[in-house]
């Protein structure tokens, strides 16, 4: 009798953690004496065949890195544009195929909710036995309490941030601290309020920007300098438009802009804003992706130990068209519709109204 394999890939932006939840479900299945095989690149192994045969020996400690052993991509099976079309083309028909050619009894993809969005739909058109766990700095997977990199990335955001405070109350200036998390504030919050922020702007609200200049100078006031956390993307209504128009070449196959090729980002346009109206000297700082690339902290290495073992119990029973999802601290497989097929989840106000007004 043959052995049985599962297959895992991971997708989407790097997060601390991923390696963890590969140990978790390769270590499960080979306590069950099942192989493992690993995709590389995200969904974009589906297509170049790329894998690798995971063995003990090849996981062993992963579980405490950063990164993933199996690479990532954005890449997007619903719409794939082969080299040097501009048509972008519908492969997620191929996934079927190559879980029959690799003989996987089930598929284990990590991502946020780009990557889960893809396996909801294999799952819906082609009953690919799939299950997900939701991974992401930006905490916004919904169907889930938490997801995994953000309390890595919110503790390394934080840090930045207290290491900023005893530069600026020398220097008298202005710090603007942009924090990734895409549409959702939730890593501008958390990494924010730990660093000491003094002023904390999220995706959820829509602000004024002569409202920002007074609470500014209300805390230069009293502080003789003043620490602002920006998430990448913010609503300030009336600002010059700084972002470039993102040509369709720019966008990704999940149709983001990518932040980091911007001629300005949402800390500079604060910053200069803050500089012109008040004279005082402003610094725009990007964090940028060094926020990924911290080690798991112990929260995140046992929640994606446990994610990962979850899911490959639930290949092991035939269950799929789940995401291992994080609820009342424990792993729980809900039906992937009910994360909305990876639906965007931002700050709620019941947690930011609250958090937000802790600030000084
Ligand atoms: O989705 C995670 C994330 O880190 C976002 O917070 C950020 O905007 C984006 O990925 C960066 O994308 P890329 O890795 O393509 O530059």
């Amino acid at each position: 009798m043959p052995k049985k394999r599962i297959g895992i890939l991971t997708g989407g932006g790097p997060a601390p953690g991923l390696n963890a939840t590969i140990y978790g479900a390769a270590k499960a299945a080979f306590d069950q004496n099942w192989d493992v095989l690993g995709i590389k690149r995200g969904w974009k192994g589906i297509l170049t065949g790329e894998v690798m045969e995971l063995k003990p020996s090849r996981i062993r400690g992963i579980y405490t890195l950063p990164g993933t052993i199996l690479k990532t991509s954005r890449t997007n099976l619903a719409k794939v544009k082969p080299k040097g079309s501009t048509e972008e083309e519908d492969k997620t028909a191929e996934v079927a195929s190559f879980m029959n050619a690799h003989e996987l009894t089930g598929l284990f993809a990590i991502g946020g909710e780009d990557t889960i969005s893809v396996a909801d739909q294999i799952f819906k058109q082609y009953q690919v036995p799939v299950v997900c766990a939701p991974k992401t700095i930006d905490g916004d997977v919904c169907g889930t309490d938490r997801t995994f990199g953000l309390d890595t990335a919110a503790n390394w955001v934080g840090n930045a941030i207290a290491g900023l405070q005893a530069d600026f109350e020398s220097t008298g200036y202005i710090a603007v601290v942009e924090v990734m998390g895409r549409k959702a504030g939730w890593l501008t919050l958390f990494g924010g309020l730990k660093g000491g922020a003094h002023l904390i702007l999220i995706p959820e609200l829509t602000y004024d920007m002569d409202e920002i200049i007074t609470n500014v100078k209300r805390v230069y006031d009293e502080l003789g300098y003043c620490i602002v956390a920006v998430a990448e993307e913010l609503k300030i209504p009336h600002i010059a438009h700084h972002i470039l128009v993102a040509e369709s070449t720019r966008l990704d196959s999940f149709g983001h802009d990518p932040i980091a090729l911007r001629e300005k980002g949402w800390a500079r346009v604060v910053a200069e804003k803050i500089a012109e109206r008040t004279g005082i000297t402003c610094r725009p700082i990007v964090l940028g992706h060094a926020q990924r690339g911290g080690a798991p902290s112990a929260f995140d290495v046992s929640m994606c130990l446990q994610l990962g073992r979850k899911a490959f119990d639930c290949i092991q029973a035939g269950i799929f068209g789940k995401l291992i999802a994080w609820q009342s601290e424990r792993p729980v497989a809900v039906d992937l519709k009910v994360a909305g097929g990876g639906k965007f989840k931002p700050v709620p106000p019941e947690i930011y109204e609250p958090l937000l007004a802790c600030l000084p």
